[in-house]
């Protein structure tokens, strides 16, 4: 099989970044291997745990869910709580994961 890519140019973390990918590729995938955002970690890449969320477009959603093709939308952004855990911004939200009640965001409310 060919080792297609695609390219897309998105806003990373607050910064402008075009990354190319396998167009098969889960945006946790993206993130951690074509990105090099190894903060955004995998757990159970089921939709389960929660531990991937990242920002989409400054809605939370669970990034080995979703395809990396969902970031090819003009003016993308992307948070991933780079070299962090991913956080959420309230323990109370439904995507925040339990281990995040220990450690919340500084300021969160
Ligand atoms: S890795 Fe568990 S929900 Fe994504």
């Amino acid at each position: 099989m060919p080792d297609a890519k695609v390219k897309i140019a998105l806003e990373l973390n607050g910064e402008p970044v075009e990354v190319a990918f396998a167009p098969h590729k889960t945006l946790l995938e993206v993130l951690r291997e074509d990105a090099g955002l190894t903060g955004t970690k995998h757990g159970c890449e089921l939709g389960e745990c929660g531990t991937c969320t990242v920002l989409l477009d400054a809605t939370p959603v669970l990034s080995c869910l979703v395809l990396g093709l969902a970031c090819a939308a003009p003016n993308t952004a992307v948070s991933s709580g780079n070299a962090a855990p991913a956080r959420c911004c309230s323990t109370e939200h439904p995507c925040c994961p339990a281990w995040c009640s220990a450690s919340p965001v500084p300021g969160a409310a």
